[in-house]
């Protein structure tokens, strides 16, 4: 077995194990990728203050996500197509999360369905929707995450419209994938992922395909997307949907102050800090920068996570000293996924927990109510370069 030490080792192995078409498909952004490779540069600018002769034991990363009790302050973030990384994605990724103690978010455009999550799991978890033109199906996909007890509605707001992303195009990504002889020649080398896809009969989009009328392709998201995405998603809309739902929801891809106000003003409970990992807008701000503007604007009126870029627990303990109460891991976990199934997202959170728990200790801090603005040296200028 490899000694596994960091979330690269897991990322390597991912790449080593998954069909080059759905190990691009996680690692890429739109465009040239600028967002996608600032989203981690910037947490690298971002130092962390190391205090000495602190009394450190009886440490605690506890704490709470829209008022219910997580292990640390990592979600597991919507991924679509989860369970093309690795058969039956989705359920193995959700039971690690339980495990660890920590909120999984169940993509609209997942493999597995609701329905399954739910049944293979004995939490509540989170389902993030993608608001569509189709008002009944999306009534119904509203109830069904209903039905199977989900504990907060995710709404995305910054895919109304696909961002391009060249290899997703040259790869021809499709679910289940097409075989070409290109897509044979890479399928020989990933037998594990072969059989183990074989064997399950989940290879479909698990929430649409059979809940839909009038849709005879669904294997080609991009097509998908173009069809069913509402494009005239609005702040009125976003009301409607959460009057719809009547529990807790979370507004993700919010990147602007403004828009953090308009947030606070529909009434979300709280507010993902994200700009989807760079798959969208290319040329935005990095998440990391765009926070403190964000906690300046809403941070006192509403509770304000962050997710994009991510990759060990010290870039969890920076977001969480800039203001965030939560954050959320997205290729992190996939790359676990990817490389070792459930047991890799279990090994992928545990990295993150010993790192988040060593980084905050050396800060000075026992407790990850009590780290702050103190605990991390920010460049000048760092969130007020752009106006
Ligand atoms: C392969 C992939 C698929 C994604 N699919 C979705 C999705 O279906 N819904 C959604 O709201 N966000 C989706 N996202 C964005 C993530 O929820 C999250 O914002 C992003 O991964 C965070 O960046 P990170 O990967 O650097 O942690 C996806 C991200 C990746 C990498």
């Amino acid at each position: 077995m490899p000694v596994i030490t960091c979330i690269d080792d897991l990322k390597r192995l991912h790449k080593r194990r998954t069909p080059k078409m759905f190990y691009d498909y996680c690692e890429s952004g739109s465009w040239t990728e600028q967002t996608f490779r600032e989203n981690c540069s910037d947490f690298q600018d971002i130092r962390l203050r190391q205090r000495v002769a602190v009394d450190m034991e009886g440490r605690s990363l506890k704490t709470e996500m829209i008022g219910q009790e997580v292990a640390m302050p990592v979600a597991l973030a919507p991924v679509g197509l989860t369970g093309m990384q690795r058969a039956d994605g989705e359920i193995k990724a959700a039971r690690a999360a339980e495990a660890a103690g920590v909120p999984f978010t169940l993509s609209t455009m997942s493999v597995c369905s609701i329905e399954d999550v739910a049944e293979h799991t004995t939490k509540p978890f989170w389902f993030q929707l993608y608001t569509m033109k189709d008002q009944d199906f999306l009534r119904r996909l509203i109830q069904r995450a209903k039905d199977a007890r989900c504990s907060a509605l995710v709404i995305t707001l910054d895919l109304q419209i696909l961002g391009q992303r060249h290899k997703d195009l040259k790869n021809g990504l499709s679910t289940p994938p097409k075989l070409s002889p290109a897509v044979i020649a890479d399928l020989a080398t990933k037998w594990g992922w072969g059989i183990e896809m074989l064997r399950t009969k989940r290879r479909q989009f698990g929430n649409i395909v059979g809940h839909v009328a009038d849709i005879e392709d669904t294997s080609s998201l991009g097509e998908w997307t173009a069809q069913q995405f509402d494009q005239k998603l609005d702040w009125a809309k976003v009301a409607t949907i959460k009057e719809m739902w009547g529990g807790p929801v979370i507004l993700k891809g919010i990147l602007d102050p403004e828009d953090a106000r308009m947030a606070l003003k529909v009434g979300a409970d709280a507010i993902v800090v994200s700009n989807h990992g760079g798959r969208q807008q290319d040329g935005a701000i990095s998440s990391i920068r765009a926070l403190e503007p964000i906690m300046q604007a809403v941070g006192g009126d509403i509770e304000v996570h962050l997710d994009s870029g991510i990759r060990s627990g010290q870039d969890v303990l920076k977001a969480i000293a800039l203001g965030a109460k939560g954050t959320y891991i997205g290729r992190a976990y996939v790359h676990g996924l990817g490389a070792q199934g459930e047991q890799g997202v279990a090994t992928a959170l545990e990295l993150i927990r010993t790192e988040l728990d060593i980084a905050m200790a050396f800060t000075g801090k026992r407790n990850v109510t009590e780290v702050d603005r103190s605990c991390v040296l920010v460049p000048e200028g760092f969130s007020g370069l752009w106006a």
